[in-house]
């Protein structure tokens, strides 16, 4: 090589260094292209995040992610205007925070509602950062949609204010405990002991109840039922804030599939009230109960003195009459042949009104009830019925002395009484089953007819005062009946009574 002066080779030497620095710059150049372009794909393609890049105003690219979220091509979004993604709401808001975050004043990303293509709204937090975009400055915008995280806190905000209200509309006081602790409480603890929700948070239920040792007892049975199953209930009596003691319903459920954490939830109900109104109905149930039978007995007793008083009285009168009539007959000399005639029609007469007499006082109350007792009253009125109506009345009875109470005897033959009535008046029966029959322990009387059978309206009609009767009689003796009908079938009426 030729020897150059110094200079020119200090000349050579320097441009070979700035040759050598620009392929550098070149490489590196290089590097850093295939570097972005693969940074550029994978947002473009694979991010999961929404990208898009904003110049004059217009969308200059967005990823394959943006263009599924909106509803919009391609094609569509390139040249579109950025704001009209944005609800039109939120448009001056969302290009003050952009503004902010571009000149660095702001750092956080902010929230908007957009409008996809379809008119839905899409919740959407958003960054924003200034980028060259082919030689010019652009905007970068990335963002997630946040539609789902929004409407699903929307929904467990609405469903704790749902909660919420319809915890405080239940005039019932609900608490949850936590080991025994109160950790909330609603309204009702007001209505219910008089208590303030935010007075009891912390607080052992202990306040609720009388003494230490109930307390415990009802925690410890209550726990108890709920190591076997989610909800106990039971009714215990309960202390107010004023002293006042109440009777509650107590029901606990258990929070979650095990005990183990001691969670519950526990309902008390005043129940004070109901359970004085149960005890007031029971009360007067039982007296209209008694003041039934003692009128019945009442009744009973009156028809019996009338009946003995017509039958020894008028009786008797009406006996002695006709002794005297034919008393009378006999003066008569035979020549006065209408005179004789008189005679024997008053007899007649006085014959007919004994019978008429007779037919009053075994109806108000058949004597043979006293002195030969239920069976043979049973198979008389049988026999009467079977003569006044035409149905043929049939009746067993097993063994066939039966003796009984006089009060119960009575009681059963006016249920008898009475199904044979309903048999003439409803029943449309040819005939009529009746059986009595007692054991050591029950007596018992079935009474079956072949008619068209009582159905299930008719034997709760309410103002069926006959089937009532018979009812109230049955209970007054501790007994059961069972009135049965089977369309076209017949009906039947059991009647079951303890003997003691
Ligand atoms: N043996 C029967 N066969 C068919 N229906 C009957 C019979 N006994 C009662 N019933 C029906 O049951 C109803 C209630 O009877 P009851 O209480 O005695 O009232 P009442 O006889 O005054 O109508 C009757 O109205 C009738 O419709
Ligand atoms: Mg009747």
């Amino acid at each position: 090589m030729k020897h150059l002066p110094d200079h020119a080779t200090a000349q050579i030497l320097l441009e070979l260094d700035q040759i050598r620095q620009t392929v550098s710059e070149i490489k590196k150049l290089e590097e850093e292209r295939v570097i972005e372009e693969g940074l550029f794909r994978t947002l473009e393609y694979g991010s999961r995040m929404g990208i898009f890049i904003i110049q004059d105003g217009e969308f200059k690219f967005v990823n394959r992610h943006t263009e599924n979220q909106w509803g919009y091509t391609l094609e569509e979004f390139i040249g579109k205007g950025a704001l009209s993604l944005v609800h039109p709401e939120d448009q001056v808001r969302v290009r003050e925070s952009a503004m902010q975050m571009l000149k660095g004043e702001r750092s956080s990303p902010f929230v908007f509602r957009g409008l996809a293509k379809d008119g839905n709204i899409r919740w959407v937090t958003e960054t924003v950062a200034s980028i060259p975009y082919q030689g010019r400055r652009a905007v970068l915008a990335n963002y997630m949609d946040i539609t789902e995280q929004i409407e699903s806190q929307r929904k467990l905000e609405e469903l704790e204010a749902l909660e919420a209200s319809i915890l405080d509309a239940i005039p019932n006081a609900v608490v949850g405990l936590q080991n025994r602790r109160i950790i909330f409480a609603n309204n009702g603890v007001e209505t219910v002991f008089g208590w303030q929700a935010q007075d009891l948070i912390g607080k052992s239920t202990r306040i609720f109840y009388r003494s230490d040792r109930e307390y415990e007892g009802v925690a410890q049975l209550l726990y108890a039922i709920m190591e076997k199953q989610r909800t106990a209930t039971m009714e215990f009596p309960c202390r107010r804030k004023d002293g006042r003691d109440i009777e509650c319903s107590i029901s606990a459920a258990r929070i979650g599939t095990y005990l183990k954490e001691r969670n519950i939830v526990v309902i008390y109900e005043d129940i004070t009230e109901r359970r004085q109104a149960k005890n007031e109905l029971e009360q007067s149930r039982e007296q209209l109960q008694k003041l039934t039978a003692h009128l019945q007995s009442v009744r009973e007793k009156e028809r019996t003195l009338i009946a003995r008083e017509l039958h020894d009285e008028l009786g008797q009168l009406l006996t002695a009459l006709n002794t005297e009539t034919v008393l009378l007959a006999k003066k008569i000399p035979p020549a006065y042949s209408d005179l004789l005639d008189r005679a024997a029609g008053m007899s007649r007469l006085i014959d007919m009104t004994m019978q008429t007499l007779k037919r009053i006082y075994m109806s108000l109350r058949p004597g043979m009830l006293d002195h030969l007792g239920l069976t043979a009253s049973i198979g008389w009125q049988a026999d009467e019925f079977a003569k006044r109506t035409g149905i043929s009345c049939r009746v067993q009875v097993r063994p066939e002395d039966i003796a009984l109470n006089p009060d119960l005897s009575t009681a059963l033959f006016r249920i008898f009484q009475e199904t044979l009535t309903n048999i003439s008046r409803h029943a449309e029966a040819t005939q009529v089953r009746a059986q009595l029959k007692a054991t050591g322990k029950t007596v018992r009387l079935t009474v079956k007819d072949n008619g068209r059978g009582i159905t299930h309206e008719q034997r709760h009609k309410p103002h069926s005062f006959g089937l009532l009767g018979i009812r109230e009689r049955v209970a007054h003796w501790g007994g059961v009946v069972r009135i049965t009908g089977a369309e076209g079938k017949g009906t039947t009426v059991d009647v079951s009574i303890p003997l003691r």
